[in-house]
């Protein structure tokens, strides 16, 4: 082969691995958590765990299976926790160490988490998901990124981002994660109108929070998104929507006139950890999946 083919093969490789990228991911922490009170009066909702692990770290780990490199905390003077158990213990790991438990090192500081790098940026008022994600627009460098809310816990073989990433990558577009919901949980969540097109569900529109009668569909948006950074200049001219709060919905349903949005309904097990029910089946369900306690589930 001459040079020529040759440099034209490594554009070409190159230009599929630069699509099939995310390496940035934000994740908007900066909720007050008050379904969870009094706990979340001093510990941050995400930090609340799934037996031994926080919520936040499942959402971290998922991120960096769909190949993140950078998190991006959008976080609040409340939320230093979650900053801390990020950042390295030195004290700690010697004390771990001196004392021969090596293998708690790793719990602690896990070597997939080494070349992550952690940012964070505050959102100083709570005005909606949509304000949140604004907060972050002048650390995303990258065409697109991920969006990840922590208390949507998903266990499943491959991550959820990882599912959505698949789908970006064949459509070089948005994609939203969603799900099947029941009439009466519509009212709590986006609701998207979409069209089967090939393999791909495209959104033809997307409203926040609808009554039953105004739902276009079933399909409920959870916490997963991949979007293009465009979405920034848009969410810069969004009006306050429901409750008076900048809803990601609107400034989606805006993009929709100009670019196209995919829709996956992902596999695996979902957990709306924002609620007491779901925090509890999350337990429940890790526990019967883990040696040491699928007796004491059973019991
Ligand atoms: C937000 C979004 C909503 C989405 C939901 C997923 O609502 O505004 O569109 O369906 O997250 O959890 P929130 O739960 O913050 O009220």
């Amino acid at each position: 082969e001459s040079y020529v083919v040759i440099y034209f093969r490594c554009i070409i490789v190159e230009k599929i691995m630069s699509e099939a990228q995310l390496k940035q991911v934000v994740f908007p922490v900066a909720g007050l958590g008050s379904r969870f009170l009094p706990v979340t009066k001093s510990i941050p909702k995400e930090m609340l765990p799934i037996i031994d692990k926080p919520l936040i770290q499942f959402a971290v780990e998922e991120a960096i299976q769909a190949g993140a490199e950078e998190i991006i905390f959008v976080t609040s003077h409340t939320k230093i926790a979650i900053e801390d158990y990020f950042s390295k213990n030195s004290e700690l790991e010697k004390r771990l160490r001196d004392s021969n438990k090596n293998e708690l090192i790793q719990t602690i500081h896990p070597d997939y988490l080494k070349n992550v790098k952690f940012s964070f940026v505050r959102q100083n008022e709570p005005n909606g998901l949509g304000h949140a994600i604004l907060q972050a627009k002048n650390l995303i460098t990258e065409d697109f990124f991920g969006i990840v809310l922590a208390d949507d816990l998903i266990l499943s073989e491959v991550g959820c981002l990882k599912q959505l990433k698949d789908i970006h990558s064949k459509t070089n577009s948005s994609v939203l994660g969603v799900f099947s919901a029941p009439d009466s949980e519509l009212k709590n969540y986006g609701v998207i109108d979409a069209s089967q097109e090939d393999e791909l569900l495209k959104l033809n529109s997307i409203i926040e929070k609808p009554s039953i009668n105004e739902a276009p569909s079933n399909l409920a948006v959870f916490g997963r998104y991949i979007l293009s950074k465009s979405i920034f200049n848009i969410l810069e001219e969004t009006k306050p929507g429901l409750n008076g709060e900048i809803q990601l919905t609107d400034a989606i349903r805006s993009f929709l006139s100009s670019d196209s949005v995919f829709a996956l309904e992902f596999q695996g097990r979902r957990f709306d950890c924002g609620s007491k029910e779901g925090y509890v089946s999350a337990i429940v369900d890790r526990a019967s999946h883990l040696e040491n306690f699928k007796e004491i589930v059973k019991k």
